[in-house]
């Protein structure tokens, strides 16, 4: 991992860089040849995830990124030639909290005099949906965070992160084990619906680098990561290569909401899986072309080689 602290190398922000994104954006540009200052954010620089880049040269910075932060916001962006944004739905699950700030990181980017934004972004399921899925507010925020930085005239690239491989192991739509040691998966779709899949710490760094070094994916693109793969092929290549027997189950919407023991939560889920069977989780964009990448991103089954699948198992 070579990361510089020459003053002529592109000073890059990367927001949560203790988290899957950033860091993955942070070992991706320090695995290119090309030099780069690495500033990572994080509220607490002395936690290990964080220290672990100090080691590597990353200038580690302490600030909340929340919109009231204006000020800690604009020190921590100062003097940057490109940042990179995600904000962290998952933490609060407050879709306004997202929208501000996700608009208040792109105002002070923008004041910054930024050659290049990267923001990852997401479609409005909403939208694509005309409405019909309308409860999916981590895409819906991300996505009006996107039409903002478009419109604030900002040099952007924003890049889709695509659907986590760690997804099917944890939270609460993972499969779940059986009394018998099997294991079932179950969505409210069928087994023939795709998302690409995307080894989230390993691969999203890859796009965000193309974004940064390939002219074909620079300023005005849209990325997005990922590979197609549908779940039932997910599920049974899992199966195959844990040994395990795995079942894809089509679930009722009701009994899907009910089964992930969230009332408040399990219909937007409902909703985030019904518009993927519909209109694709990017709706009618394709995937971006591998071949503008600096490597080849894992596959679902790449993923599985290198993976322990029996730890992840539940
Ligand atoms: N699961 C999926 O399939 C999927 C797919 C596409 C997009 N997403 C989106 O991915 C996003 C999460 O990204 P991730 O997976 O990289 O998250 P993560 O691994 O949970 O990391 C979150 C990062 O955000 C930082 N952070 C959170 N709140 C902060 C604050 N107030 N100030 C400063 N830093 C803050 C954390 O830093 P510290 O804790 O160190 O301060 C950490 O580095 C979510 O918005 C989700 O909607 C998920």
């Amino acid at each position: 991992m070579t990361i510089s602290n020459d003053s002529s190398a592109p000073l890059v922000v990367i927001a949560g860089i203790t988290g899957l994104q950033g860091g993955s954006v942070a070992r991706a540009l320090a695995e290119s040849d090309k030099p780069y200052r690495i500033r990572g954010l994080t509220r607490d620089p002395s936690k290990p995830t964080a220290q672990a880049f100090a080691g590597q040269g990353v200038q580690l910075v302490g600030v909340s990124l929340t919109a009231d932060n204006v000020a800690g916001v604009a020190k921590a962006f100062q003097g940057a030639d490109i940042v990179f944004l995600v904000t962290n739905f998952n933490e609060h699950m407050d879709k306004q909290r997202e929208i501000s700030e996700g608009k208040m990181m792109v105002d002070v980017a923008k004041e910054a005099g930024v050659k290049l934004l990267i923001w990852s972004g997401l479609e409005s399921l909403s939208a694509l949906s005309g409405g019909k899925f309308s409860r999916v507010e981590f895409f819906d925020a991300k996505s009006d965070i996107t039409e903002y930085a478009k419109q604030s005239g900002v040099p952007l690239v924003v890049v889709q992160a695509g659907y986590y491989a760690t997804n099917i192991f944890e939270g609460s739509y993972a499969l779940k084990k059986q009394p018998d040691g099997s294991y079932v998966f179950g969505l409210p779709v069928p087994a023939t619906t795709s998302v690409p899949v995307i080894d989230v710490a390993h691969d999203y760094g890859l796009y965000v680098r193309a974004a940064v070094e390939n002219p074909a994916l620079g300023a005005g693109s849209e990325v997005q990561s990922g590979t197609l793969i549908s779940f039932g092929e997910m599920v049974a290549k899992l199966s195959e290569v844990s040994g395990k027997k795995i079942t894809y189950v089509q679930m009722t919407r009701e009994v899907f909401i009910e089964a992930t023991g969230m009332p408040e939560y399990g219909p937007m889920l409902a909703d985030m899986f019904q518009a993927f069977e519909v209109h694709g989780y990017y709706g009618p964009r394709p995937t971006t072309r591998t071949d503008l990448l600096a490597r080849e991103p894992r596959s679902w089954a790449d993923f599985l080689d290198a993976t322990a699948v029996k730890d992840l198992l539940p």
